[in-house]
């Protein structure tokens, strides 16, 4: 057992949350080692404190979730559910006002999507006859949930128009109305707990997308049979897309409609001729269709097919942030190229200086590719960036350990050790990484590294002043 094991059965057992793998692991230890810095303490002393005071064990889970969301992600099951499901349920349900709950609410943008989308579709009347919560376990989140102000990372699932019609925009960001604002209520909401708050539900609804990723199977069947309990008899449970099949314990009942699969509680049955979804106001940035030859009747502009992920490249590569961004959100939209595209999203980000959404996105990717080099190098220069020498240093490390050939990731290390703050700290690049940066002539303000005995043509960002650019290959894969 190694020192972090008990710390690690401790967040597992308040939060359900695994720590397993190198960058989990990671976020813990250098939570921990700065707490036991600050306060001075052991670490059996410091274990005793987080099992004593919950707001220490509060802060060090902020440390630990991962926060990724934007509005109307995944659009379609909002549009099932506004569209197909919430009419039923308005004529069933009588004059009983109707619950939904996003349970890992993250920063808002789910429930704040599901209030606009209601509004959009139905009106004001029916958003006054629901209920929506939010809830989540990081406490942080929340508050940044209840501020309501966002950057535009948060509307790279919509259009201009729907961001602008329910939002203001301010020196800070982009302020949700408080008409919308005011229909969710947000608390904390531990899914580990052994008993829901008596308060929540009975749910018509529960959203509970892109959470059970971060649990094992036993917490998983677990938190579906408290749902249960908190669900009116023919409630509905949504996931992630991606998540749904694996979750199928038999506790609930599998129902699709037009390819999407959700979970249903009790007989719940739509109408035997389901409607198909129809492209609904809040959601105006969707994959593009096959191009269909004009008519002569064709008054609608031409909706642009889907870019090709090279050609996004290009423009990043040109520095064409502002048309490379609106081609990569029809990119990510059109569900394909995931990995590439949100690799890209991350460089353009990092290179327009919005380092904390490119941190976070990058944390996400990481999670699912750990092994990365694009995603490692890019997570280094955002650590570096923001001064963060130790969380930089331990990236292009990984790096120059998983690929061992990669001279960027060797170049970049060597010139985190050459300026590490600590002294007795190794001030000499690797024996085998770059002997010095030279001019690159192809390419203005930045340098290409000369390594030993090998001829590189790539770019290298040696600081902030100069954009990054895409040299390790594997973004058109
Ligand atoms: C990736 S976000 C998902 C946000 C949103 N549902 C979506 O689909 O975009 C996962 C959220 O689950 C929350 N979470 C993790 N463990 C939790 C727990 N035990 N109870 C409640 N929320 C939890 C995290 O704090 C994080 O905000």
């Amino acid at each position: 057992m190694n020192g972090l094991e008990p710390f690690k059965q401790l967040v597992y057992d308040y939060s359900g949350l695994i720590l397993d793998g190198s960058i989990a692991e990671e976020r813990l230890q250098q939570h921990l080692q700065k707490t036991r810095q600050l306060l001075g303490l052991s670490a059996a002393r410091l274990l005793e404190r987080l099992y004593q005071s919950r707001t220490e064990l509060d802060t060090l889970i902020s440390q630990l979730t991962v926060n990724e969301t934007y509005f109307f992600r995944e659009p379609e099951q909002i549009d099932l559910f506004v569209q197909q499901l919430l009419p039923r349920l308005l004529a069933t349900a009588g004059d009983r006002p109707l619950r939904i709950l996003s349970a890992g609410c993250s920063s808002g943008e789910e429930p704040y999507s599901l209030a606009m989308a209601i509004l959009d579709t139905h009106g004001e009347d029916v958003l006054q006859r629901i209920t929506i919560d939010g809830g989540d376990v990081d406490l942080s989140i929340l508050n940044k949930a209840r501020r309501a102000l966002y950057s535009s990372f948060s509307f790279r699932g919509v259009s201009n128009e729907l961001r602008d019609r329910h939002f203001d925009r301010t020196s800070e960001g982009y302020q949700l109305h408080e008409r919308i604002r005011r229909t969710v209520r947000l608390f904390m909401l531990n899914l580990m707990a052994a008993e829901y708050d008596c308060d929540y539900g009975p749910y018509d609804v529960i959203f509970f997308r892109n959470v059970s990723i971060y649990f094992d199977l036993e917490t998983r069947k677990n938190i579906q049979h408290r749902f249960k309990r908190i669900m009116q008899p023919d409630a509905t449970l949504f996931l992630g897309t991606t998540e749904t099949l694996g979750n199928d314990f038999g506790i609930f009942q599998l129902r699709e409609h037009s390819g999407l699969y959700y979970f249903v509680k009790g007989s719940q049955v739509l109408p035997d001729t389901p409607q198909p979804l129809r492209p609904a106001p809040h959601t105006a940035i969707r994959p593009a269709p096959a191009p269909q030859p004009p008519t002569a009747s064709d008054s609608q502009p031409a909706i642009p097919a889907q870019p090709d992920p090279q050609l996004v490249r290009q423009l990043l590569h040109e520095e064409r942030y502002t048309e490379a961004a609106s081609k990569l959100d029809l990119l990510l939209h059109a569900g394909q190229h995931q990995h590439p595209a949100r690799l890209m999203q991350a460089w353009l980000l990092l290179n327009t200086g919005h380092l904390e959404q490119a941190a976070q996105l990058l944390d996400g990717i990481l999670q699912e590719h750990p092994w990365c080099l694009d995603s490692l190098l890019a997570r280094g220069l955002c650590y570096k960036w923001q001064q963060d020498h130790e969380g930089a240093c331990t990236r292009f490390k990984t790096a120059c350990y998983a690929h061992a050939d990669s001279w960027l990731a060797q170049y970049f290390y060597g010139d985190c050790l050459r300026h590490d703050p600590q002294p007795g700290v190794a001030r000499a690049p690797p024996a085998s990484g770059p002997a010095h940066p030279v001019s690159c002539p192809g390419c203005c303000q930045r340098l290409s590294v000369a390594t030993a005995g090998t001829t590189a043509t790539g770019c290298i960002v040696p600081d902030r002043a100069a954009p990054a650019c895409l040299e390790t290959g594997s973004f058109a894969s």
